[in-house]
């Protein structure tokens, strides 16, 4: 198996790069500066040189307040550039994996999204996602389309990453609990992802790690966990205005990955404090 890694500069990218050199799978990685998946005819010339079997692209426009401003730029990338990769992929006859997000969902259920319930996002990037969705339906022929939510891993664009800084800073956190989702350790979604790849189940998955929280009840794990001696309270979304909405439930049902798969991923927590280890911040 050859496979192309597109935005591999990101947390999971990263992480795909070394479970397939932990699995001995020869991939080419492409970041931003290498590749730039709303290029068209890059796109295509690419593809058609290096000719792979599986193409995952973890490329994305991830900042989710700037594009209520900047949708055109998260159009282009998480729409259009999803089309130049669902083509290129078409010509070569390679297996296209692409990844959206829990926040294509409006957040008003109790219980857990299957991939039966129909997308309403609330946001521009929640919109810009969907359309990639939609464009890989369309457009590609062999495809898995994994939806996943709160995605950490390395670096400090994450929500992790964020507490951790934080608490090196301040005495007193003030964090959300009216946001409810399941956190997903990269790792993790890295080695499903090349699970699931080789299965030839092709389709729609939704694909987290187990359980649910509020970001306050993470953000409270990692900082007991840590051994933080500052003060955690609870907040409301109101409390800090942001320009772009978010869903205050989110949570998506793995049971469509867990069968095809055979496992389910870890709990929230362990993939947590695996992160927290990979940091070197417990005491
Ligand atoms: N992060 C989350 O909480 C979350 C939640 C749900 C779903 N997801 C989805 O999970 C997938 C992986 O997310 P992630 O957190 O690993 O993302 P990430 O760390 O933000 O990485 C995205 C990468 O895409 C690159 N990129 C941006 N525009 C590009 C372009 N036009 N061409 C090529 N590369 C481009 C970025 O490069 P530069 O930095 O150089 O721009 C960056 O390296 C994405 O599809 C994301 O939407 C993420």
């Amino acid at each position: 198996m050859n496979v192309v890694i597109t935005g591999a500069g990101g947390q999971l990218g990263q992480d795909l790069q070394k479970e397939c050199s932990g699995r001995g799978i020869p991939y080419i990685a492409a970041d931003s500066h290498a590749l730039d998946i709303t290029n068209s005819s890059g796109v295509l010339d690419f593809i058609k040189q290096n000719s792979p079997d599986l193409i995952i692209n973890c490329a994305a426009y991830n900042a989710v307040d700037q594009a209520e401003n900047e949708w055109q730029r998260a159009f282009q990338v998480n729409g259009l550039g999803v089309r130049n990769l669902a083509l290129a992929a078409r010509k070569v006859d390679a297996i296209l994996v692409h990844y959206s997000t829990d926040y294509v969902f409006d957040g008003q259920k109790t219980v857990p999204y299957t991939i039966a319930d129909f997308p309403n996002p609330v946001s521009m990037y929640g919109r810009s996602k969907l359309l990639g969705e939609q464009v890989i339906r369309d457009l590609a022929e062999r495809f898995f389309l994994i939806r996943t939510s709160w995605v950490f891993g390395v670096g400090n664009i994450n929500f992790a990453g964020k507490i951790l800084e934080w608490s090196r800073g301040q005495d007193l956190l003030r964090i959300v609990d009216d946001q409810v989702s399941a956190p997903t350790y990269t790792k993790d979604l890295a080695r499903a992802t090349l699970d699931l790849a080789a299965t030839g189940h092709y389709g729609l998955y939704h694909i987290t790690n187990s359980g649910s929280c509020s970001r306050y009840g993470w953000a409270r794990f990692i900082l007991e966990t840590i051994g933080w001696n500052g003060s955690l309270l609870p907040a409301k979304s109101g409390d800090f205005p942001t320009p772009a909405r978010r869903p205050s439930y989110s949570v998506l049902d793995n049971f469509g990955s867990r069968e095809v798969l055979g496992y389910e991923l870890p709990s929230w927590e362990k993939a947590t404090l695996d992160y927290l280890n990979e940091r070197e911040v417990v005491p």
